[in-house]
Parts: C-alpha cells; sequence; structure tokens
C-alpha cells in the first residue's frame, strides 16, 4: 500500500513519466505493460523510506525494450532486472525485495555493492607500506565483504547522468579509518542499462593513502524468474582454466590449480546441479579468467536456463570471478514474489580481484596508490536464446 502511495506521488510530481519501478509486486508484468514502457525509456525516481534519518530511494531505469532494473541507494543495490523470457513476459531475474526493511535486517548482500574489499581478507588483517590494518572479523576469524559496515550498509549519493538515457551514478566517501581500512576513498559507481540489454556497472576510486580495493557487486540471479527453480538446473560456462583452491574457511591457499578433471571445470556449458555434490559446501570459489590482456572486456561467464530461455553474460576487465552457488541460503528471505529464497535458489557471478590478495604477494596486486584512478568495468548481459 505504501509503495502504491509512493508511485502515485512520484508519478505527479514526475511530470513526464510514471513511475516505471512500481510493478504488480509479483514479479511479473505482462506484454501490454511491456509495449508501454517501450516510450518510456529514461530514469524515474522513487522515496524508498530512510535509514537514520537519511532518505532513501529508487531508481528505474528503462530501455527501449522495456527491460527495467531497479536500484536503491541504500548500498547501490539493485533491487529487481525485469526482463523478457522466451515468450516475451516481463519477470524479475536478481533476488531483492520492493521495500527497504528486509534490506535492513542485513540480508546476504542481495544486490549490493560490496567494498571496499569484496571478498575475504584472511584472519582479518594485512601489513601495507610497514603497518598491519586490522579489520572486522565478521566471518568467523575472517573479514568479509568490507566489514560490519561495507559499502552494502551505507547510504550512497545518487544522481541520474545527464549524458545517456538510462544511467545511474553513485558516489560515496569512505572515510580514512572506516571499517579499518586505510586512506580517504572517493568511489563513483555507474551503473548504465542500454538498449541491448546489457547492465554495464563502471568503478572508479581515488585514495589519499595506499589502500587495498577491490569492488564488486552481489546480485544473486535466477534467470527463470522465480527462485522456486533451483539454479542447479541453470547450465554455466566460465572461461577460466584455472581456479583458487581454498581452505575450510574459504581462504585460497595460495595456489592457482587447473580446473581439469574437477568439478569446478566449467570450460564447457555444464549444468551447476551435475557436480555440485562433489564439492563440499557447494561452489564458492574465485576462478583465474584466461583473459589476455588486463584492460580489454573478456568474456568471463554464460549463464543458460531452459526454462525461460534467457542467458546471462558476464564481461569484465577484472582477473577472477566468484561463482557462489547460493549455498547459505537458507530460506530466512522471502522474494518480492512470495518464493522463498532457500539453498541453491539463486547464485553470483562476482567479478573481482582474488580473495585474501593484501596477504598474498603472488596474486594480482589490489593496492590503489594515491595518484593513482581504480577504474574497472563489468557487464552483465541478457539475452534470449
Ligand atoms: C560471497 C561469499 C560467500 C558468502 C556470500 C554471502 O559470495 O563468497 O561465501 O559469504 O558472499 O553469503
Amino acid at each position: 500500500m505504501k509503495q502504491r502511495l509512493y508511485c502515485l506521488l512520484a508519478a505527479t510530481a514526475l511530470t513526464a513519466t510514471v513511475l516505471t519501478g512500481c510493478g504488480n509486486g509479483t514479479g511479473k508484468e505482462n506484454k501490454a505493460d511491456t509495449a508501454q514502457s517501450a516510450a518510456k525509456a529514461g530514469v524515474t525516481v522513487a522515496p524508498f523510506g530512510s535509514v537514520n534519518g537519511q532518505q532513501v530511494s529508487l531508481y528505474t531505469l528503462t530501455n527501449s525494450k522495456g527491460t527495467k532494473v531497479s536500484i536503491t541507494n541504500y548500498g547501490g543495490t539493485v533491487t529487481s532486472w525485469l526482463t523478457k523470457d522466451k515468450q516475451g513476459n516481463l519477470s524479475n531475474i536478481v533476488v531483492g525485495f520492493d521495500s527497504l526493511a528486509p534490506y535492513l535486517q542485513k540480508p546476504p548482500y542481495f544486490g549490493a555493492l560490496i567494498g571496499r574489499y569484496g571478498n575475504r581478507i584472511a584472519k582479518a588483517a594485512f601489513s601495507l607500506e610497514g603497518k598491519t590494518y586490522q579489520l572486522a572479523a565478521n566471518d568467523g576469524a575472517n573479514h568479509l565483504h568490507g566489514g560490519n559496515k561495507g559499502y552494502d550498509k551505507v547510504v550512497w549519493t545518487a544522481a541520474p547522468a545527464a549524458d545517456s538515457t538510462a544511467s545511474l551514478v553513485l558516489t560515496y566517501l569512505s572515510k580514512d579509518g572506516e571499517e579499518g581500512y586505510p586512506g580517504n576513498l572517493n568511489i563513483k559507481v555507474r551503473y548504465t542499462l542500454t538498449n541491448d540489454d546489457e547492465l554495464k556497472i563502471e568503478y572508479d576510486a581515488t585514495t589519499d593513502k595506499a589502500t587495498p580495493v577491490n569492488l564488486t557487486n552481489h546480485a544473486y540471479f535466477n534467470l527463470s524468474g522465480d527462485v522456486k527453480n533451483s539454479i542447479k538446473e541453470h547450465t554455466l560456462t566460465i572461461n577460466a582454466a584455472h581456479y583458487t583452491p581454498v581452505d575450510a574457511t574459504l581462504i585460497p591457499t595460495g595456489k592457482i590449480d587447473p580446473v581439469a578433471n574437477t568439478p569446478f571445470d566449467f570450460t564447457k556449458p555444464e549444468k551447476i546441479g551435475a557436480r555440485i555434490d562433489k564439492v563440499p559446501g557447494g561452489y564458492d570459489h574465485n576462478y583465474v579468467l584466461d583473459r589476455k590482456a588486463d584492460t580489454a572486456l573478456f568474456l568471463a561467464a554464460r549463464l543458460q536456463d531452459a526454462i525461460s530461455g534467457r542467458a546471462l553474460y558476464v564481461y569484465t576487465q577484472e582477473p577472477g570471478l566468484q561463482f557462489y552457488s547460493g549455498n547459505f541460503l537458507d530460506g530466512t528471505f522471502t522474494a518480492a514474489n512470495g518464493s522463498k529464497v532457500v539453498k541453491h535458489a539463486a547464485l553470483c557471478l562476482e567479478t573481482q580481484h582474488y580473495p585474501d590478495s593484501p596477504n598474498k604477494p603472488q596474486f594480482p596486486s589490489t593496492i590503489l596508490q594515491p595518484g593513482k584512478t581504480y577504474h574497472t568495468v563489468t557487464v552483465y548481459k541478457v539475452a534470449v536464446e
């Protein structure tokens, strides 16, 4: 009800547009809606509640095909991605909620921006330029996804970009010492929805002290559009002949091993469920991408779902990809369409540098120096095939 009211208010305020982010709440919209929204490519904004007195908004990016991506500036979180299946029906391919409240209950990073360091840092500590930095141990003895209050739990400053039809720019100043990290880090993340159904994420950051930086997005995908269908039925290809094996606490051992003849081999399309039982706990591993250059966008992975006919392509400039098969999802959260988010209900393909790089000199460096700019691009593209 509240949501509907916001929609009406926003529609009144924005004379040129009707709020496209206000669906019917089922996660599905019909073809008529699709045709209508084709005329409304752009960005709309609606109130999404408040956190500690700070107003939070929901921005909806719509492209000429009627695809819609909603993003809140709380955590820079992608809350929904409505895209067509082979029948032309729109449904939501990411796990998310249509109100702020569940996001404040600390869900496992559904759709959020992650930083300052995505993934794990062993023993929640690292040394840099002769100094040891202690971070929050929020994953057993280790540090995970930026600590107790990572970038997924802060309010970002957001504004639609003036130079693009469907683009949102988010900025955040992560202060020196925040969550134990050195240096004031000025971050800019730009989400763009193209007319080719690509969600492009551009990350930029500068610092005034040397610091580790590893930014990513933690979208959970289920291409069928309903998390009641297990992602074990999805087919996955990862362009990586190697991965970083981990210890029992998911910290890389430091080795880089071939995937050949292991259940980690996704160099050819494989059903996720085919060998998952051979991986204790399920997939939660960093793949070492087969990219040749570190600047070009590289096709890291392709995910396919036979039910909907949708495929997801992941392109990145990052050297690694965390394939996480939703092993810790336990039904605590319910998706907007009413389906429980249970184990293997959704999966993540997180583009990144390798976990624990600050403690692994043999891995590509994640240290950003003052005067340099961190810049990396990841593109998620959806197609019907
Ligand atoms: C990442 C980690 C997983 C898990 C999830 C959140 O993908 O690699 O181990 O912590 O985040 O639950």
